[in-house]
């Protein structure tokens, strides 16, 4: 045979048409001999065989936080493979048009693998109900880009293509396909680049476009289409497809390839709606058989609108069938096509683009010179990164002149100057004092408690209280007598106490616990680990029962680590949850500016974190960020934190005062003052962890309420859980629960308002 007819023969023998692959299970008695029959009559040309490499991504994509690798990887893919042999695993894909026998994993593994990429951009419950959708897409220059597209993204799970053409070389300017294709209908083309990207995808063709005898077939069989995408050239076919997918309340997407045009038609929920919204002025399908070219480019403009005459597609309609065959279309709109048509077709298929109507993603009007975005930075979180520590706040001097006789207004700002060098949650200073000669009435401020980790202002009543223990103890080494008088005005349930300072001209007894006032503070470092020594921890017992108050410490280190567990979760939910996460975030203070301007709330220098952590906090209390982590059930980051900082610590201690009422807090916060600073004079540093112990106490005495019923159910298992660790006594108030550890010196300190914006004169 002579060479030109033996390439002949072999051009006939070439499978021009099929698309669809078949696929064989190995374990399948029927399918082996099916494949053993493939491979005798030659139909197997190439094997492809890595189900092995495939199954290992698998187990690694499902223990991201093992980062399974080695022996621990090969450990698991081996359970994974089971006894049998691997052949007899996933599936086997022939693919007819080129003789490929390629070993995949089996479906539903295949599916989780291939979109675990997708994963926080479409949930897994959004990719299930993509996969039920059938899309129709009719044209496929555009609409190749838009199926392919929608196949790598998992939109859809039946794609139904048409397209009467087959692929000419001029079409490559465009399309996605080989010089060995040329001839081949541009459907099986498509088809078959969509069967390579996933074999178990459902794809239908139709070659011979769509027509008035299979419109029906096309848009109806085997059920309704939930979407259309219109890509095709002829103003006939455009106009009476629509009309047909409107009487079937299909929704229609067209991307026109120039200037990212969209058209988006939602005759699902616009069923009288007038078809490429009434630009045809009334015209039907009908009416636009048999146009001449000119009649065709004025309807296409009036499509095109206005603005298509200004670019370069309106010049080259005037040259159509002068000096060029068709109107040009060019690879990167056209692959910006399907780019765009698959986004709005995943989104109209979740229910998210409900309306009708046109958009632009107009390269040409969005990047172009004068155009340049600023080139922006959250300068806050810069600042943060490179901000030195501001001074700590620094206790008024002691002394006090000699001969004074009574306690004066310099006094009475000196030992408020103590008092407001308290402790309190998020640093709100939700403290308020009135002096009248030497009487000071102590009051909670009446910002205090509105948030939710505030309950019936216990956490203003335990800083009130610390704050007055400041000042009980600062009093004598100022020659001062301090005498506190309970619930000073029955109609004020905020005025917890009046401290009465005279001057008695006796010599007190200065507590040495004065000496630390001004070192107190809250220290968020990283521990050593050091347990603590039974002396220390029988100091810090005394220093609570000195005031009336217990203190209840876990210092075994597997309770210290089930508290970090207990108040990792809580932490979780709390971060997941909408209004926590804005109150956490709105105590949080960025720039320096801010800190200065309020001297409230916690400079975020002083959480202690490394600075690339400090872009993690950021993220975690910027609630849209956080948002969809709290949909999706993630979050298991936000455990962490505790579990590693109760890791470090020595013990954790809980303070307990007798009773529940607001005095009860109250005095709690005397009995917690004194533990802090006799923990600061033995150098044992102090973080508290509260917000979860005052939601307790609004779960339990609050009946829940303000918290969602998830908050609330999960609240009551950890509250079991915490019970297990702490013996806490029948009726007593849970003032502060907190770490201790033994630790470097904080960076910084919160600052404080000055003085006079808490204390008056009366
Ligand atoms: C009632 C109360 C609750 C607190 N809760 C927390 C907490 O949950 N986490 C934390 O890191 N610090 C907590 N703190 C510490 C305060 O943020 C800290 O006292 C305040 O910022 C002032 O800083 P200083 O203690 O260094 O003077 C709490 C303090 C009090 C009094």
């Amino acid at each position: 045979m002579k060479l030109a007819e033996r390439l002949a023969a072999l051009a006939a023998g070439v499978d021009q048409g099929t698309y669809q692959p078949a696929l064989f299970s190995l374990a399948d008695a029927w399918d082996r001999r099916k494949v053993e029959a493939l491979v005798v009559a030659g139909e197997v040309r190439e094997v492809h065989d890595r189900y092995v490499d495939q199954l290992a991504e698998l187990c690694a994509t499902r223990s991201p936080k093992q980062k399974l690798r080695g022996e621990a990887l090969d450990e698991a893919v081996r359970a994974a493979l089971g006894d049998g042999p691997p052949e007899e695993r996933g599936t086997w894909v022939h693919y007819p048009w080129s003789g490929r026998l390629v070993h995949v994993l089996g479906e539903a593994d295949y599916r989780e693998l291939r979109f675990s990429r997708n994963r926080y951009k479409i949930t897994p419950d959004e990719q299930a109900a993509l996969r039920d959708k059938r899309i129709g897409v009719v044209g496929l220059s555009v609409g190749q880009a838009s199926a392919v597209t929608l196949a790598l993204e998992g939109v859809g799970g039946l794609l139904r293509l048409a397209d009467f053409d087959e692929l000419a070389l001029s079409n490559m300017n465009r399309l996605r396909a080989g010089v060995h294709e040329i001839g081949v209908h541009k459907c099986v083309i498509a088809a078959r680049a969509i069967a390579e990207i996933d074999p178990f995808l459902r794809v239908e063709v139709s070659r011979t476009g769509v027509t008035e005898e299979n419109v029906e077939a096309f848009l109806t069989e085997g059920g309704k289409l939930d979407l259309l995408i219109e890509e095709c050239d002829d103003l006939y076919t455009k106009v009476f497809l629509r009309e047909r997918a409107r009487a079937h309340g299909i929704p229609v997407l067209m991307e026109t390839n120039d200037r990212g045009m969209l058209d988006v038609e939602r005759f699902d929920r616009e069923p009288d709606r007038p078809v490429l919204h009434s630009l045809l002025r009334g015209l039907s399908a009908a009416e636009l058989k048999g146009l001449t070219q000119a009649q065709k480019v004025a309807i296409v403009l009036r499509i095109l609108g206005p603005d298509a005459l200004k670019g370069r597609l309106g010049a080259s309609l005037l040259e159509v069938e002068e000096t060029t065959t068709s109107w040009p279309q060019l690879a990167s709109g056209t692959m910006l096509g399907g780019a765009v048509s698959t986004d709005a077709a995943r989104r109209v298929l979740l229910g998210e683009l409900t309306r009708s109507g046109r958009y632009f993603v107009d390269l040409d009007a969005i990047v172009k010179d004068g155009r340049e975005a600023e080139v922006q930075v959250d300068a806050a979180l810069e600042e943060a990164f490179v901000r030195k520590p501001l001074p700590s706040p620094e206790a008024p001097p002691l002394a006090r002149p000699a001969d004074k006789r009574t306690v004066t207004r310099e006094d009475v700002r000196r030992l408020v100057g103590f008092g407001v060098l308290a402790p309190s949650g998020g640093n709100a200073q939700p403290w308020r004092f009135v002096a009248k000669g030497g009487r000071v009435r102590c009051k909670v401020s009446p910002d205090g408690g509105r948030t939710l980790n505030d309950f019936q202002h216990a956490a203003s009543f335990v800083a009130l209280g610390a704050a007055v223990e400041n000042m009980v103890l600062a009093a004598p080494a100022m020659g001062l007598s301090a005498e506190v008088a309970l619930a000073p005005d029955a109609k004020d349930p905020l005025a917890a106490c009046d401290v009465v300072f005279r001057v008695d001209d006796a010599s007190y007894a200065v507590d040495p616990l004065c000496a630390v006032l001004g070192a107190r503070c809250t220290n968020r470092k990283l521990g050593t680990g050091a347990p603590l020594s039974e002396r220390a921890a029988a100091g810090l017992v005394e220093a609570a029962e000195a005031r009336g108050g217990k203190l209840l410490l876990a210092t075994d280190r597997a309770a210290v680590a089930e508290v970090g567990e207990i108040l990792g979760q809580a932490d979780r939910m709390m971060f997941l949850s909408r209004k926590h996460n804005e109150e956490m975030g709105a105590e949080l203070r960025w720039t320096e500016e801010e800190i200065l301007r309020t001297r409230d709330g916690l400079d975020v220098l002083t959480l202690d974190v490394a600075a690339s952590d400090l872009a993690a906090v950021r993220l975690a209390t910027t609630w849209k960020a956080v948002e969809f982590t709290a949909k999706m059930g993630g979050g298991g980051a936000l455990v962490k934190s505790a579990r590693r900082a109760l890791g470090s610590s020595s013990a954790v201690g809980l303070v307990v005062f007798p009773g529940t009422a607001s005095h009860s807090y109250f005095e709690g916060g005397r009995a917690l003052e004194r533990v802090w600073l006799e923990a600061t004079a033995r150098g044992i540093a102090i973080q508290p962890w509260s917000a979860m112990l005052y939601l307790f106490a609004r779960l339990e005495r609050g009946a829940g309420k303000g918290l969602e019923p998830k908050v609330r159910d999960r609240l009551g298992e950890l509250r079991q859980r915490f019970l297990r660790v702490f013996d806490v006594p029948a009726g007593h108030a849970e003032i502060l629960l907190f770490r201790l550890s033994k630790a470097d010196p904080p960076t910084a300190r919160s600052l404080r308002k000055p003085v006079e914006d808490v204390l008056s004169f009366g």
